[in-house]
């Protein structure tokens, strides 16, 4: 669905963050990757649908119940859809883009109960599609305000606190997804978003359910749009996605992306955005891909910082007698850092190489 040739230009970026990821560097660096958040029902399945091109668990109430990280990877030449799902020590190959929903519940349920609990542990859906751009999202528990049967007292407090520990990371991108028909002002997890990055630097929002709106709102919803009312230095982006109909008539994702077009060059009001580049899932799929790779190029000389910090703390904590030189020192770091290096030093050529083809 996302063709272009944004592609071959930030794959070697986003094929570095996942070798480090791949290689559990992340337990000691954070690393760049884009978040999920808003309200229940606000509409972030139907958006990570809409990028992903896969069907994922959705309904009312809370459905995410387990951070999932969602790795899409356009792979070209005749391959088909591919999908492999891990979580603790478990991983599992998979084919059928119509599985995916099963494999994901039976996942959480695993890791979370079969209630309606929440669990911080990470699940992992790696899809490798021609059809998909090249993009890691991590979808979060919806904000809950009240609990429901079954769930403890502290619910909203325990999902805010996961989702915090995601967006709080200065290399995490934050997507917030609010509708176009809600009170932004009010908006808990554009709130949230806006303590950890008081000046909106990697706060992108998006503005869900444009066809919901009250007739005579749509100026308050361009103001937005145009930065006008909570500025945002990545600004916003309006997305429509399915609605609950096209789900029951069950329209492909392609028809929905059509309509989707059909909808902002109709609109009254909303046209104007599609040449200001404010409207659309692909439109946001093209900027989530080039702010990521933004994001990660500022995120280096950061994460080449949090190395030396640990290579530090290693060497303050040496066990008494122990004599730091060039044998030992390695050894202490290799576990750490050789793997690593390696595949730096790989990725180092391929991104100078984009980058002398991004400058031509
Ligand atoms: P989540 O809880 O944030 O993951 O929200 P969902 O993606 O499950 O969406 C909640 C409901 O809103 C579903 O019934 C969707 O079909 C509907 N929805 C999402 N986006 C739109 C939109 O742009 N337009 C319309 N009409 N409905 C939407
Ligand atoms: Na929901
Ligand atoms: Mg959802």
């Amino acid at each position: 669905v996302f063709h272009g040739q944004l592609n071959e230009r930030v794959r070697p970026y986003l094929d570095l963050i996942d070798s480090l990821r791949l290689m559990g560097i992340d337990e000691d660096l954070a690393l760049p990757a884009i978040a999920v958040i808003g309200d229940q029902s606000s509409g972030k399945s139907s958006v990570l649908e809409a990028l992903s091109g896969v069907t994922l668990p959705r309904g009312s109430g809370i459905v995410t119940r387990c951070p999932l990280m969602l790795k899409l990877r356009k792979l070209l030449g005749g391959v088909q859809w591919k999908a492999i799902i891990s979580y603790k020590d478990t991983s599992t190959e998979f084919s059928d883009p119509s599985l995916v929903e099963q494999y994901v519940v039976a996942a959480q349920n695993e890791l979370a109960g079969d209630g309606v609990g929440i669990c911080d542990e990470l699940i992992s859906l790696e899809i490798m599609s021609p059809e998909v751009c090249d993009l890691t999202l991590i979808d979060l528990p919806g904000i809950a305000r009240v609990p429901v049967k079954g769930q403890p007292e502290d619910i909203g407090d325990q999902i805010k606190r996961l989702i915090l520990s995601f967006i709080e990371k200065s290399e995490t991108i934050n997507l917030v997804v609010v509708p176009c028909n809600v009170d932004i002002a009010t908006t808990e997890a554009l709130k949230m978003a806006q303590e950890v990055d008081p000046d909106g630097k990697r706060t992108l929002a998006i503005l869900t359910k444009p066809d919901l709106i009250d007739r005579g709102t749509e100026k308050n919803v361009l103001d937005i749009v145009h930065n006008r009312v909570i500025p945002l230095s990545k600004g916003y982006i309006v997305v429509k996605c399915r609605g609950q109909q096209q789900i029951q008539d069950k329209t492909p994702l392609a028809e929905a992306t059509r309509m989707e077009r059909d909808f902002f060059r109709q609109h009254k009001y909303f046209s104007c955005l599609l040449n200001e580049d404010k409207a659309t899932t692909q439109c946001l799929a093209t900027k989530l891909t080039q702010d990521l790779v933004d994001h990660i190029k500022k995120a280096l000389p950061t994460l080449s910082e949090q190395i030396l910090t640990l290579f530090n703390d290693k060497i303050n904590n040496l066990s008494a007698g122990e004599v730091v030189n060039e044998e030992n020192l390695f050894v202490i770091l290799r576990s750490h850092f050789q793997k690593w290096s390696d595949e730096l030093k790989c990725s180092q050529e391929s991104f100078a190489k984009t980058m002398q083809d991004v400058e031509k």
